[in-house]
């Protein structure tokens, strides 16, 4: 199981946060993917000038509306497959 932390600090919600964890969750479902990956809120993940900030296995990532696609591509599903 992947956990996407999402952070949803007042910095980062101001920036989107709320889109980004909606555009997660769609690209979960549309792959079928809800037993393998999941999505928590966060708090203040102290990268506010980075927002939005995703952790993922202790590393904290700048993921916004425009890059939250290639994001889940490149990090959460290769991830995902060094895994399996
Ligand atoms: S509010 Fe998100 S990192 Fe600070």
């Amino acid at each position: 199981m992947i956990t996407i932390n999402v952070c949803v600090g007042s910095a980062c919600h101001l920036k989107g946060s709320y889109k980004v964890i909606s555009s997660f969750k769609k690209m979960i479902s549309d792959k079928d993917l809800e037993n393998k990956i999941e999505i928590k809120g966060a708090f203040c993940l102290g990268h506010c000038t980075e927002a939005v900030s995703v952790k993922v296995e202790d590393k904290i990532y700048s993921v916004n509306e425009s890059n939250v696609d290639k994001f889940f591509h490149d990090v959460i599903l290769g991830k995902l497959k060094e895994n399996e």
